[in-house]
């Protein structure tokens, strides 16, 4: 079964090729970052005119490069939620062009979800339930997971995303936009004394022992004090001090949804998961616990992209979700996930 999936929801154009769930035939993706670098954030207006004006060439590239006409297509999977609305609007409507002239059912879906079906094309199988842990620019979460179109939250947010805690501390310390890439490469860079303290404290310390929840605001104000306490610090200290604290809590978050669901599967996803220093903790956590532990071994999947979606539609056409025109998209997430 072939499926394109198209992915608008924020600042990347994606457009991918899967076959039955499982094999990637073409990806393409165009990011956006450059247009939106000078603002140091997403810019909607923006980001909907590049989607308009990309779209159509990624959709020629993806059919050329897998050999395929668009009448080969089994369905069009789309993101409908969340995200951008105009973004979502520019995806909806190709997948609903592409409908209008071959019938082809169409699955609007959640991309949050998605980023866990993406591992399915990496050779993970598909066994459930599972825990779904997912640190993005967007989201800070982790699911419980029962099959694909249902997701249940363990723990989320309260304020920022990792992603956008990394985005703020990278303009605090005059790095380049987005902040993960080279505050991770400053943190690399740096070697800790063999008794040196943490700098910036532990998060959400008083946070019920069975709660699970992220917070990261509060980091990013202890970076600002601390940068101004201590402006002798070097950058690659302050990056080193910021990822530890931040990847204590996702670490501890992961450890308490372990223990109250029970699930010992879990999959990762999204853009701080490109982040080597936290794959390999969260790695050997998992090792040390026993834990089945899957994140994507190619950075691409771990950002927006629509094999993500063509995977996650493949298993949801399965179990009979299609729609026609009728659907509509939504900047915030469903209950449903689909
Ligand atoms: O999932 P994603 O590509 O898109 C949205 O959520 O829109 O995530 C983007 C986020 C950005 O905040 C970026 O700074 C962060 O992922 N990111 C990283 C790394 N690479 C990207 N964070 C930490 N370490 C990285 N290496």
């Amino acid at each position: 079964m072939i499926g394109l999936g198209i992915e608008t929801s924020c600042d990347e154009t994606s457009l991918g090729i899967v076959k039955d769930g499982k094999e990637l035939l073409s990806l393409k993706i165009f990011s956006q970052i450059d247009l939106h670098k000078p603002f140091r954030g997403i810019v909607p207006e923006i980001a909907s005119r590049a989607h308009l004006e990309k779209i159509n060439p990624l959709l020629s590239e993806v059919l050329e490069e897998s050999g395929l006409k668009l009448s080969d297509l089994d369905y069009v999977a789309v993101t409908r939620s969340p995200g951008l609305t105009g973004s979502l609007m520019i995806g909806a409507q190709l997948a609903r062009s592409i409908h209008a002239v071959y019938g082809t059912p169409i699955i609007p879906l959640c991309h949050l979800q998605a980023h866990f079906a993406v591992l399915h094309l990496e050779g993970v199988e598909p066994v459930f339930p599972v825990l779904g842990l997912l640190l993005s620019g967007g989201n800070s979460a982790i699911y419980r997971i029962p099959h694909f179109g249902k997701m249940e939250v363990v723990g989320d947010t309260m304020d920022d995303a990792l992603g956008e805690a990394f985005d703020k501390v990278a303009g605090l310390l005059t790095l380049p936009y987005p902040g993960g890439p080279p505050i991770e490469k400053e943190a690399s860079k740096y070697v800790p004394g063999p008794k040196e303290k943490d700098l910036l404290p532990p998060l959400l310390r008083n946070l019920e022992q069975d709660r699970v929840a992220f917070s990261f605001s509060g980091l990013k104000t202890a970076v600002s004090h601390l940068i101004a306490k201590q402006p002798e610090l070097s950058t690659q200290a302050v990056c080193y001090h910021f990822q530890k604290s931040a990847f204590e809590l996702v670490e501890r978050n992961l450890k308490r949804a372990v223990s109250i669901t029970g699930i010992k599967r879990i999959l990762a996803g999204g853009g701080v998961l490109a982040n080597s220093t936290l794959r390999n903790r969260l790695s050997q956590f998992a090792e040390k616990n026993s834990l089945e532990f899957f994140s994507p071994q190619k950075k691409i999947y771990c950002t927006d992209n629509g094999a993500m979606v063509a995977a996650l539609g493949y298993y949801l056409f399965k179990q009979g979700y299609s729609k026609s025109l009728d659907f509509t998209v939504s900047p915030v997430r469903q209950e449903t996930y689909i």
